[in-house]
């Protein structure tokens, strides 16, 4: 195997503060020819001497691990489980009184949204204290250009075509914004409105069929950047993405930036349209197909959970006046679930799936 010097001497486990865990060595002050003056195998560990005299110990296993690139062993990284328009029987569902009392519930929830990118929290309270707390449990609530939390319902002057009763297309929040929100949480407060059933799709299903189906079209799309725009009298938010968004991890498709609503001007060469158009277009119909979209009705007390990055949403129209709608929403950062993934998976397993009682056929 071979190793780096520089490495190997920043990452002795003398480098770390005893508390903090945060590296308070300097590589930067060594000199440029550092190097091992006698190193040898003793046991478990190869032991160093440096040309400093600093002596350093470093566990076998360890370096065994580095070498094959298993580095940390991030427990967050997992194969994510596409899902289809039948999808919703099968949502992982979870009571809010439970993921406030349980940690293991949490660990429980957060694995299904790095798993499936979607879960349901029911029996939430009715109140603005109740979506705070959940999504809490994940992190600190990240703002974005509407503010720390937005209310969904219809207005006299909306500024966003949400806050009418028209149907709202398969769309992403927000691509205009540079980091486009990760952990979305509409809780329904109230729902009495004729129509406005939820639409949601798990984008990474169609975008790898569109990958099997239309090659092209996927390359173009995780290459093209697409520039999004948000306005209102004292806002300009602009920014360009990507549609399809790919896992440095594994190459895996990530996610997706696909909004109708905020797609500025496209604005690549009209040649270049001639290529870009035609797989926009077919991914923006692909996604509508029937048997990747979960359609169902929204109910007050629940809170749907979801990664912004990887479910496209949306809704049906509903009827003007035929009763009151008002679901209310807010975002955490992706890198936040992960991080109270790997906390939590760490210190309480997965709760066993215990099999139905089977009826005794003795009496
Ligand atoms: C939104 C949105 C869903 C709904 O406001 O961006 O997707 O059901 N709303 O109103
Ligand atoms: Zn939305």
């Amino acid at each position: 195997m071979y190793f780096n010097y520089f490495w190997l001497r920043d990452n002795c486990v003398t480098s770390w503060d005893s508390s903090t865990q945060e590296r308070t060595f300097d590589i930067l002050d060594e000199s440029d020819d550092l190097h091992a003056t006698s190193a040898w195998l003793d046991n478990e560990s190869l032991d160093i001497i440096w040309s400093d005299g600093f002596e350093s110990r470093y566990d076998l296993h360890w370096l065994e691990r580095w070498h094959k690139g298993e580095n940390h062993g991030d427990l967050a990284v997992r194969v994510r489980k596409t899902w289809y328009g039948d999808h919703y029987s099968d949502m992982a569902r979870f009571n809010y009184d439970d993921v406030m009392l349980n940690p293991a519930s949490v660990a429980d929830w957060a694995e299904a949204m790095l798993d499936e990118g979607v879960a349901l929290i029911q029996h939430m309270p009715n109140s603005d204290e109740g979506l705070k707390t959940l999504c809490e449990l994940f992190g600190t609530v990240r703002p974005s250009f509407s503010g720390y939390t937005f209310d969904v319902k219809s207005k006299a002057n909306p500024e966003n075509l949400a806050y009418t009763s028209k149907a709202l297309e398969l769309h992403t929040d927000l691509p205009a914004e540079e980091l486009a929100p990760g952990i979305q949480f509409l809780h329904c407060r109230v729902n009495d409105a004729q129509g406005g059933n939820s639409l949601f799709v798990d984008a990474t299903a169609v975008a790898n069929a569109l990958k099997q189906q239309h090659p092209k079209y996927f390359k173009i799309l995780t290459e093209y950047e697409v520039p999004y725009r948000y306005t209102t009298d004292y806002q300009d938010v602009r920014t360009k993405q990507r549609i399809i968004e790919l896992d440095p991890n594994n190459g895996e498709v990530s996610g997706i930036n696909f909004s109708q609503h905020l797609a500025d001007v496209f604005d690549f060469s009209q040649r270049e349209m001639d290529t870009f158009y035609p797989a926009f277009r077919k991914f923006g119909q692909m996604l509508q197909y029937s048997q990747y979209l979960m359609t169902f009705r929204l109910n007050a007390g629940e809170c749907i959970v979801f990664d912004n990055h990887r479910i496209a949403h949306g809704r049906e129209s509903f009827e003007k006046g035929s009763g009151a709608r008002h679901l209310r929403g807010c975002y955490v950062d992706r890198g936040d679930l992960r991080s109270v993934y790997r906390v939590l998976r760490a210190r309480y397993s997965k709760a066993k799936v215990t099999a139905p009682l089977q009826p005794s056929l003795e009496m």
